[in-house]
């Protein structure tokens, strides 16, 4: 027994003296430490019992090693010792807000560590074995600190119990510490404000347990980038911030996710907002703001959501809802592809056949769909096939995978079928040997084939030597009758599309969808464009000589300066084909239209030039004019005039968001007879006819004095007076578009007069054309408008009610009326010219006496001729059925 008492006593003594031994080497760092801070706490003495110091907490009350150091923001300033790894017992190390500076030491002694918080210092380096050995730690926050750049070390997945690191704003640079993903106990990741680059790796589906994402505004230049497609396996993600980076692709599938908050913006994904996110029960917060969505407007009911207005114009429709089928097709064909930014930049809204890349649109539907050598990868959805208007299929010299789809034998009008040099598989399928297929450079089946054009049917190689000839007889007459029958086909398309379908048809900017149609259309002539751009811009600081001297070409310098470096402050408004900025050219306000280089593609600086120099020919008071222009690089800038007042449906539907006040029914009326001037003038200038093709109260705008000119002209010029119509693509915009041109593309000016006649009716009304709020048959302003004037006691009803009109008025309205119902006419014949339109405003608008002669009025030399035909238009021909065929292309 006292052998056993005395073998107790000496291990307690022994422990004690090994305590008390760590004890007084703990003590000696503590005053080490103490010595480098400038000013200590007060109750640290210079000897006395560490214990008891403030911030400093020990083992078993006070009688051994140092376990927590808690120092947090208390103004102290220094350094730290190199000592400190020899903090065996060191538990806790809180050293967040203050001001300590220089290296931070080794902690290689310190394996019990299980937090390690050093925000907000002014640390500037990490010491080489940083995090090695700290298999307790659980907790590590770094942020704020101005670190030399650095990456996180492979030795931190020796800490496999950390659920905490934060080190946003902390220096980390280069790809995504990849290591990150072997520390399965992470809950929460935040590395903002980093210099990180490069994609996710797809190793992070292991952090099942992660609840809070945070990899927000990146410094680089590159930003953090690729697919977000592997958070989706993170179930318990509660938090994801990837906001301004420069995240690609789709939303991923979140079933069954917890998530709360969710916050995209600013990056490139693109895609159709899956159910999956916004029918999360949880969800409260959401930012998807400047991204390249697409399809149906989400539906985040009761979810408090940040989409601004140029997010919101990318979906179909305003509101939730399905999209166009037609549009739902090509999103499930885009899907098939990853929705690539690419084709996101133009694939948005909801009508397809204006300027969606690839697109090729005939009567209302895809007639040739050319997506070849645009680095696409994925595969090709079968949702192709219901594209059944297709007639060339071109997706060759692409990345694409997988089988080709056997459904694609059912397209009934497919005739050129083209995936050369993709890495397809499979089998190819057996097309009716009236298409024409190219599928070389892929790896179908097992044998190679690198034959150069492969004939549908023609493909079972069989080593008998009658039978090979047989088929090369066959193959090479087949060749002859597909090339026969290209050749014709390329005879008939060339006579169809004559105006618009050149080789490069698919990336033909649309952004000033304007069309050149005369075959013979000659670029060089009045504008003279300096050979070499730069020796305009090099130098020459006046800027009214440069505008003097070079014509309309301006230097970028000058457009950065008018804009303020196209300060987003500026910017007057967005659509498809870019952004346009106000600016203040030398005293000038000015509104500088950027082109987004994505709808500009690879055109060149002629065919510009060549634009250009068909909105110098269109001038006219009531047509807002082309100022100047600038090419720069991919830059193509043009400077029209500004207008102070705004958008005609600014001062019509949107009164509330825009504050203006309603506008007097003599307001309306001038504002009618300055745009049917506009128009008339484009329609008989000199010996050339220009349509308009996109007339609508977006595109009138109006000055101080709302007076109004148009804009944005989707000009075609017609080849000569006496063929008076012409097949076109169709580009306007819903609701609008006169039922022949909707349905056959055929263009005449009779298309402008429709849509003016719609926009009188918006006027008479304060409607908007289309109404999704309204049952089906009465969405379409046209419809109810001429369905309401047979009744006069509901017309007077339906007019906009914040008019106040006198018995005068009134009459002029319904003169007015009328003229609107025959302009809107189903048969183009039996709208009147834009003359009448004219003629017929100003005999109603009294006030109005013209101050200066319009120099282009030529309304005179025809009048005769138009009373006559007035006539004609007088018989009323419509009938209620009209209805039926409206309904059938408002949608
Ligand atoms: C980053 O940290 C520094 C101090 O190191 C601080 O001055 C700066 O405001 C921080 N930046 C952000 C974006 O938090
Ligand atoms: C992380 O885990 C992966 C796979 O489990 C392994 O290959 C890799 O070596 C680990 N990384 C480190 C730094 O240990
Ligand atoms: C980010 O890292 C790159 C090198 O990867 C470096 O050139 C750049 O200066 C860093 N940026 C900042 C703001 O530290
Ligand atoms: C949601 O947003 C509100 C207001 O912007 C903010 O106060 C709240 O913390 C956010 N919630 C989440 C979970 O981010
Ligand atoms: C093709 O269209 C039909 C009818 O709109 C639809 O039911 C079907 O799912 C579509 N096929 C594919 C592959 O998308
Ligand atoms: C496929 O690639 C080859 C070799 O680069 C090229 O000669 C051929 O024109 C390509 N085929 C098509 C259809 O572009």
């Amino acid at each position: 027994m006292g052998r056993d008492s005395h073998l107790i006593l000496l291990v307690v003594l022994l422990v004690s003296s090994l305590a008390a031994a760590a004890k007084s080497a703990d003590e000696d760092v503590i005053f080490g430490l103490a010595k480098l801070l400038s000013s200590p706490p007060s109750s640290w003495g210079a000897g006395g019992d560490v214990c008891v110091f403030e911030g400093i907490t020990c083992e078993r009350g006070g009688s051994g090693g140092v376990t927590s150091i808690d120092l947090g923001d208390m103004g102290l300033t220094g350094t730290l010792p190199t000592s400190l790894s020899s903090l065996t017992a060191l538990k806790e190390l809180h050293l967040q807000g203050n001001a300590l500076h220089g290296d931070f030491p080794s902690l290689a002694g310190c394996t019990d560590l299980t937090r390690l918080v050093l925000d907000g210092n002014g640390f500037t380096s990490l010491p080489s074995d940083f995090l090695k050995d700290l298999p307790s730690l659980q907790y590590l926050s770094l942020e704020d600190l101005p670190l030399k750049p650095w990456s996180v070390p492979d030795a931190i997945v020796g800490s496999s119990l950390l659920e905490t690191f934060s080190a946003s704003n902390a220096s980390i640079a280069g790809a995504f510490p990849a290591v990150l993903a072997n520390l399965s106990s992470l809950r929460s990741l935040r590395l903002s404000y980093n210099n990180l680059t490069g994609g996710l790796p797809a190793g992070l589906a292991e952090l099942i347990a992660l609840e809070s994402l945070q990899l927000n505004n990146q410094i680089s230049d590159g930003k953090l980038s690729g697919s977000i497609a592997v958070v989706a396996a993170m179930k318990n993600l509660r938090l994801l911030w990837i906001q301004s980076n420069k995240f690609t692709g789709p939303i991923p599938d979140f079933s069954n996710s917890q998530l709360e908050a969710f916050n995209v913006r600013d990056n490139r994904l693109t895609g159709v907002v899956p159910a999956s996110l916004y029918e999360i029960k949880t969800l409260r917060n959401v930012s998807l703001t400047n991204n390249l969505f697409q399809g149906p407007m989400p539906d985040f009911r009761g979810v408090n959501v940040d989409l601004a207005a140029d997010t919101v114009s990318r979906f179909c429709q305003s509101r939730p809802g399905p999209c166009d089928p037609l549009v739902t097709t090509l999103l499930s064909v885009a899907a098939g592809f990853g929705y690539p930014a690419e084709l996101a930049e133009t694939w948005n809204g909801n009508t397809p056949c204006g300027n969606w890349i690839g697109i090729v649109c005939s009567n209302g539907d895809v007639s040739i769909f050319d997506l070849h050598n645009r680095g696409l990868s994925g595969t090709i959805s079968p949702a192709i096939a219901n594209l059944t208007s297709v007639g060339k299929l071109d997706l060759s010299n692409n990345h694409l995978t997988g089988v080709i789809p056997d459904t694609l034998t059912t397209m009934s009008n497919l005739k050129i079928f083209i995936v050369s040099n993709n890495s397809l598989d499979g089998e190819l399928p057996k097309f009716k040997p009236s298409v024409k297929v190219l599928a070389n450079g892929n790896q179908f089946g097992k044998s190679d084939s690198g034959s150069q054009s492969v004939s549908a049917g023609a493909l079972k190689w069989k080593s008998d030597a009658g039978m090979i000839i047989g088929i090369l007889v066959a193959v090479v007459l087949l060749v002859i009758i597909v090339g026969l029958f290209v050749h014709h086909l390329r005879k008939k398309n060339a006579e169809k599309f004559r105006p618009v379908s050149s080789k490069e048809s698919a990336d033909e900017s649309e952004m000033m969808k304007i069309q050149v149609v005369e075959t013979n259309w000659s670029v060089n002539g009045n504008t003279a464009v300096p050979a070499d751009y730069s020796q305009v811009s090099a130098g020459s600081a006046n800027i009214t000589h440069l505008f003097e001297s070079h014509g309309m070409q301006l230097p970028i310098e000058v457009l950065l300066k008018a804009t303020d470096n196209f300060n987003e402050d500026f910017i007057l408004g967005k659509g498809g084909f870019g952004v346009v900025f106000k600016g203040n050219l030398n005293g000038r306000l000015v509104a500088v239209k950027r082109c987004d280089s994505g709808t500009m593609g690879t055109k060149g600086q002629q065919e510009f030039m060549a634009e250009i120099d068909v909105l110098t020919k269109v001038r006219h008071r009531h047509l807002v004019g082309l100022l100047g222009y600038c090419t720069h690089g991919y830059e193509r800038l043009l400077v029209y005039e500004y207008m102070s007042d705004g958008t005609l449906r600014e001062h019509l539907c949107d009164l509330q968001r825009s504050g203006y006040t309603p506008l007097t029914w003599t307001q309306r009326m001038t504002i009618a007879l300055d745009v049917a001037r506009g128009i008339e003038y484009l329609h008989g200038l000199a010996q050339e006819t220009f349509i308009h093709r996109d007339l609508k109260p977006s595109n009138i705008l109006l000055d101080q004095d709302l007076r109004a000119k148009v804009s944005d002209f989707g000009l075609v010029k017609l080849a000569n007076d006496t063929d008076k119509s012409m097949m076109t693509r169709v580009a306007g915009t819903f609701g609008y578009l006169a039922p022949e041109y909707a349905t056959t593309g055929k263009v005449t000016t009779k298309v402008d007069v429709y849509a003016y006649g719609v926009i009188l009716m918006e006027m008479i009304t304060g409607r908007k054309v289309l109404d999704d709020s309204l049952p089906d048959d009465e969405t379409h302003l046209v419809t109810i408008f001429r369905r309401n004037m047979l009744d006069k006691e509901k017309f007077r009803k339906f007019v906009d009610p914040t008019l106040e009109l006198g018995a005068e008025a009134w009459k002029s309205l319904l003169e007015v009326a009328d003229l609107a119902r025959h302009c809107t006419a189903r048969e183009q014949n039996q709208r009147p010219d834009m003359c009448h339109c004219v003629n017929r405003l100003s005999s109603l608008l009294d006030e109005w006496k013209p101050t200066e002669v319009d120099d282009d009025d030529e309304c005179e030399t025809s009048e005769m001729h138009l009373n006559q035909q007035l006539e004609k238009w007088r018989c009323d021909d419509f009938t209620i059925s009209d209805s039926d065929t409206f309904s059938t292309f408002n949608m």
